[in-house]
């Protein structure tokens, strides 16, 4: 990046993940403008966040799914983290909900951010929803990398009958080849880089008031916390929020990780028996309440996290660690809204 003060966008700063990338840029003292579509989420966000009141400010934007323009959001900044993208399963269809602002956020923040000079680097949020291949088996053994693409066609993602966690991976993947199309036609002024994360676990730091609002992920490992069925296990890879906020954020800042795609993911596997054992080890106030059952983890493939590591300095927390510190707030939370 440019050696002038950053000031860096971050789409998405009122959920899950953006919450936390906002945190990580705050603590080096990195101005950030936070962007969300509610602005009471926007000033709750600043709230909670007093020591900040000079380095951060919010801007409100209008859901992707609406023709929108983002130059306003990209003015005087130097840099982004384009986070937001529709990430929920609770979908009746699957184009207009999932694929279409998906695409048109990522189109919206890259035309936007190429009016302005200013802008040197866009991190991107995509996901292991773009790399995966389902029909990929083992055995033999291998390993996914930054390099691996999902083989969905854009047709079979937006079709009726797909499920949405399909649409989903499809979302992922269409907006995150539209980047790098854009990048190559257009050539901007700036680079990017995107991060392709497996599940995202880990404390919530971003306005939330009930449980039942958790984001997508967190939700599984509350379903498991809360005595509910175990969700199915559909890929044994994860990575702690905290760890991921600390890849975007390197990932804005080191030069040589311009052009890149990154795998970020824990060198541990997890399932949902895993999570059980771990809150029944942790919490035994709340382990008559787990489902009973078995859910081993699923150990014949890899995904790459070494390459982040070496390359944007990640440090992977524990999963029990992850697990801990999320049940944790998670039940103050119940616990807050049954005393109401
Ligand atoms: N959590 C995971 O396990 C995981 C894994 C891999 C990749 N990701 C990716 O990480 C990003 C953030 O996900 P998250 O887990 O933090 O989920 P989240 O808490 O639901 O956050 C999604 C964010 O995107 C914004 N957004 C969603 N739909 C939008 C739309 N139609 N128009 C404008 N903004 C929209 C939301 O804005 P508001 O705050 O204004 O509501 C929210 O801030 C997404 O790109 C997701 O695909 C997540």
């Amino acid at each position: 990046m440019a050696s002038e003060k950053p000031y860096i966008l971050v789409t998405g700063a009122t959920g899950f993940i953006g919450a936390h990338v906002v945190d990580e840029l705050l603590r080096r003292n990195i101005k950030v403008r936070a962007a969300t579509r509610s602005l009471e989420k926007g000033e709750s966000l600043k709230a909670a966040r007093p020591k900040y009141t000079e380095l951060l400010d919010i801007v409100q934007v209008t859901d992707f799914s609406e023709p929108t323009s983002l130059l306003d959001a990209v003015k005087d900044v130097t840099g982004v983290i384009h986070v937001a993208s529709p990430f929920t399963f609770n979908v009746t269809d699957n184009e207009k909900e999932l694929i279409k602002p998906a695409l048109a956020g990522v189109r919206a923040i890259l035309e936007a951010a190429a009016e302005n000079s200013n802008v040197k680097r866009i991190v991107i949020t995509s996901s292991f929803a773009s790399v995966v291949d389902v029909n990929r088996t083992a055995p033999p053994r291998f390993e996914y990398t930054a390099k691996d693409w999902n083989p969905l066609s854009y047709e079979e993602s937006v079709a009726k009958e797909t499920s949405p966690v399909i649409a989903y991976r499809g979302s992922k993947k269409f907006a995150e080849l539209e980047a790098w199309k854009f990048v190559e036609e257009k050539k901007p002024g700036f680079d990017i880089v995107t991060l392709c994360p497996p599940m995202v676990f880990g404390p919530v730091v971003h306005p939330l008031s009930k449980v039942e609002d958790l984001n997508e992920s967190n939700a599984s490992l509350w379903k498991v916390a809360s005595g509910q069925e175990f969700p199915a296990a559909r890929v044994p890879f994860w990575v702690d929020v905290r760890d991921l906020a600390v890849a975007h954020v390197e990932a804005l800042l080191r030069p040589e990780a311009g052009g890149k795609r990154y795998t970020v993911t824990s060198p541990e596997k997890y399932s949902y028996g895993l999570v059980a054992d771990i809150i029944k080890e942790e919490f035994p106030s709340i382990k008559d309440r787990i489902a009973a059952g078995n859910q081993p983890v699923v150990d014949t493939h890899d995904l790459d996290g070494h390459t982040a590591a070496k390359e944007l300095g990640v440090k992977y927390t524990g999963f029990k660690q992850t697990v801990k510190d999320f049940v944790e707030e998670a039940l103050s939370l119940e616990k807050a809204n049954l005393t109401k």
